[in-house]
């Protein structure tokens, strides 16, 4: 018993009650058929994971709103009453394991690789390129318009919506996609951020956005219905992006997501380990920092699916859940692999050869059926 491996002991913190600290990272899969609506693969590719042990799946990046919200031509929403219902079969799936799930509300702004006419904090040309794997398209994203007021108000009204859908459909939570590059770091962020408005300028002007968002939902859902958020320095279209107050800048934007009511606060590293995404640059942890701000449960992420690094992260308080992206795709079984002294899987990016929908997933571990994954029993 006492060398029980930390992700696997339960967590009972403010409103999270869960049967251990292994989460599963938001992983956009892009696996409808064009409608939005989650598909009967995705309902297995979510049951897997709790089957698998994990206390908590937080699903994909999930559209709010119809107008300007979708980054990703085959993304799930919920927007409809079908997205609604499709949902919910997720939901019932993972808690008929014993799961709980939590659905993550994404809104992304100029990083959309759907829409022509796409709406940001500022018209500020995105950096790089369409990430490939997505969708078809390639090449530059399309150069944003600046959100007026009644944009601005729209979006948090989504955001409202797609919450109240996730607690009707039997979630138990909500992420609000605050990382990553998409709208709401948009806001936050120096560089794409150059409005003159109450939305623009010092670093709390900057996260007002987010904390709008995460109060309004929260005035919108029930006591017990769970809204976190996610942070992050890095972006899919700049990994290496920190904050440039360091931990200054922490200390506002946390106390900020927590004072607007948020339950949780999930600190993302962009698939270069923890140290990558999570330290500063003078090398502090940003991690540890919000949990000291705000006594709020952290979820830590990046490269956490490698056992040693996941007990080190919980041991030394960076977080008190990991949660695991690639190597969940590959180890759905995570927790019950650690908790028998199993090997892990290696994620192979090969996984993603043929784009990164669930489908394809299904048919790269058909074709490999009978040597890695029987190694592993
Ligand atoms: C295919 C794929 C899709 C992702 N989609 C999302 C997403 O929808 N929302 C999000 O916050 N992060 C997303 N991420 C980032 C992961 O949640 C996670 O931060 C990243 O993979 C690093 O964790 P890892 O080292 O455990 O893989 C995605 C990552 C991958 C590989």
């Amino acid at each position: 018993m006492t060398d029980q491996h930390p992700a696997l002991n339960t967590i009972s913190a403010g409103k999270l009650r869960l049967a251990n600290r292994a989460a599963v990272a938001p992983m956009s899969r892009v696996s409808t058929h064009g409608d939005g609506v989650p598909t009967g693969a995705m309902t297995e590719y979510y049951r897997r994971f709790a089957a698998g042990g994990f206390g908590l799946v937080i699903t994909e990046g999930t559209y709010t709103d119809r107008e300007f919200a979708q980054a990703y031509p085959n993304q799930p929403g919920m927007t409809t009453e079908t997205q609604e219902q499709a949902w919910r079969r997720i939901a019932e799936a993972i808690h008929a394991e014993g799961g709980t799930v939590f659905m993550q509300l994404m809104h992304g702004g100029a990083l959309s690789q759907h829409l022509s006419g796409t709406r940001a904090a500022s018209a500020i040309q995105p950096l790089r390129t369409m990430l490939a794997g997505y969708s078809r398209k390639q090449g530059l994203f399309p150069k944003p318009q600046a959100m007026n007021l009644a944009e601005i108000d729209a979006a948090i009204d989504g955001f409202v919506q797609a919450a109240q859908r996730a607690e009707r459909a039997g979630f138990d939570g909500v992420e609000i996609h605050a990382a990553n590059g998409y709208l709401l770091d948009q806001f936050l962020t120096d560089y794409t951020n150059l409005r003159e408005d109450q939305y623009g300028g010092p670093v709390r002007n900057r996260i007002r956005l987010t904390a709008e968002v995460i109060t309004a939902v929260t005035r919108a859902v029930g006591s017990d219905f769970v809204t976190g958020v996610r942070l992050s320095q890095g972006k899919v279209n700049d990994f290496d992006y920190l904050w440039g107050g360091g931990l200054a800048d922490g200390e506002v934007i946390f106390s900020a997501v927590h004072e607007a009511g948020a339950d949780y606060i999930h600190f993302a590293s962009e698939g270069q380990g923890f140290d990558h995404g999570c330290l500063t640059r003078e090398g502090d942890s940003l991690t540890k920092l919000a949990r000291d701000v705000t006594g709020l449960p952290l979820i830590a992420n990046g490269g956490l699916h490698n056992p040693s690094e996941a007990r080190r992260i919980l041991d030394e308080g960076h977080g008190d859940l990991v949660a695991i992206g690639t190597g969940a795709l590959v180890n759905p079984d995570w927790p019950k692999k650690i908790a028998m002294g199993q090997r892990l899987l290696d994620f192979d990016p090969g996984m993603f050869g043929n784009g990164v929908d669930v489908e394809s997933q299904f048919r790269w571990e058909a074709s490999r059926d009978g040597d890695s994954h029987a190694m592993a029993a």
